[in-house]
């Protein structure tokens, strides 16, 4: 940070930050902060990331703070901060460019929501017919309209996201013209795996022992698997993270797998959770996911509704990261592996959030009233007492 004070926009009276309060102590007049820039140079802004921080020598702020959710050594990779959201955009920005590529005009998807909206925004960005199919009435609210706004042609459909899928796979099989976009795409894949390699730059390479993330048709976390090992065959990193997947309680085809040791899933009928993300109940990338799993020593886990809605509310009152339903399924359910003792609380944790807390606004719904906040109406300039003895 270079040195700066506190400036009053009207008399010009110089204050240090800690003496200054919010308005001048001479005039009243508002205050500006004042870098002394003379001599100054531009630092070596080009070198770093974009984001905030970048320009932190012109921010008034002396500490950097680190962020902690109680375990030691947990890292949250939150995707939800990509362009539309979700997670999904890593994949979809490589699977658009491939199927434009391939001289594609029209791209089709089957989707709980997050894959539907970003490709719904990059086919708007290249010109391409988007089609999205989704179960009816089981897709959060922000996903729907971000489909909308990005002008997709919007096909609900009555019955689950599993069924939607089957049709979407019967379309693209039938008429070559509808390039599906689904993560049995292997392009779509390839985008998603540099999720690890982001992993991996962001630790300075170091590997983290355990990755956590939520599953749903098993895209992500193969994916991940991917990316991880293609860094380790290009003796980047020396070794691979166990790879720990949690579903639903109700929609855990895969947990249920990996728990009785089986080697194939059973699909599952009329899958139930609030995280509709994740609501499936046959997921197409179950080879990909058992063999992660397995190759890397993980495992699978299940959580509740009631613990993935907590997990929300923990992580975004400790970290102030809100995040949608099945991305908190991922804290829950490291929560119950490192009570449960299968995770050493020691061990460097990175958890993946994947999608934004605001896509799902139907949370609300599900809260207690005593989290919705205090009622105060301000009926006349008076009411500060009733103010101060609600705080
Ligand atoms: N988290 C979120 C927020 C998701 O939207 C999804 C999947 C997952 C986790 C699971 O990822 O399927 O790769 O195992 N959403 C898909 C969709 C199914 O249509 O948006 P996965």
């Amino acid at each position: 940070m270079w040195p700066y004070k506190l400036q009053c926009f009207e008399c010009q009276r110089k204050f240090l930050a800690q003496e200054a309060g919010l308005r001048c102590k001479t005039c009243g007049g508002l205050l500006e902060v004042k870098f002394d820039l003379a001599g100054k140079r531009e630092p070596a802004w080009n070198r770093r990331q974009l984001s905030v921080w970048k320009y932190r020598e012109l921010l008034p702020i002396e500490k950097e703070e680190s962020r902690k959710l109680g375990l030691k050594n947990l890292y949250i990779k939150n995707e939800g901060e990509n362009p539309t959201g979700s997670f999904k955009d890593r994949g979809m920005t490589v699977a658009i460019s491939k199927a434009i590529e391939l001289g594609k005009k029209k791209v089709l998807c089957a989707s709980t929501g997050n894959t539907a909206a970003s490709l719904a925004a990059y086919s708007a960005r290249a010109g391409v017919e988007c089609i999205v199919l989704m179960p009816k009435g089981k897709v959060a609210g922000g996903k729907m309209l971000q489909v909308i706004m990005h002008g997709a042609k919007l096909i609900q459909i009555r019955g689950d996201f599993d069924q939607a899928l089957e049709v979407a796979m019967e379309l693209a099989d039938k008429r070559r013209e509808f390039y599906l976009m689904n993560s049995i795409n292997p392009f779509r894949l390839e985008g998603q795996k540099t999720l690890a390699f982001e992993i991996l730059d962001q630790l300075g390479n170091r590997v983290p022992e355990v990755v956590v993330l939520p599953v749903g048709n098993g895209g992500n976390i193969s994916a991940a698997w991917k990316g991880f090992s293609e860094f380790q065959q290009l003796k980047i990193v020396k070794n691979r993270p166990r790879m720990i997947g949690i579903q639903a309680e109700k929609a855990a085809p895969i947990a249920r797998a990996v728990k009785s040791r089986q080697r194939k899933i059973r699909p599952l009928h009329n899958p139930q959770t609030i995280a509709t993300a994740i609501r499936i109940g046959s997921p197409v990338n179950w080879p990909k996911v058992l063999l992660a799993i397995r190759e890397s020593k993980g495992t699978a886990e299940t959580v509740t509704d009631r613990q993935i809605l907590e997990a929300q509310r923990e992580l975004a009152t400790l970290e102030g990261i809100f995040v949608e339903p099945a991305s908190a399924a991922s804290i829950a359910g490291l929560r119950k592996l490192s009570e449960e003792g299968s995770v050493d609380p020691s061990e460097t944790i990175v958890c993946v959030t994947t999608g934004h807390g605001l896509k799902d606004p139907s949370v609300l719904e599900r809260l207690p009233k005593s989290q919705t906040g205090y009622n105060l109406e301000i009926t006349n300039g008076s009411s500060l007492e009733a103010l101060e003895r609600i705080l």
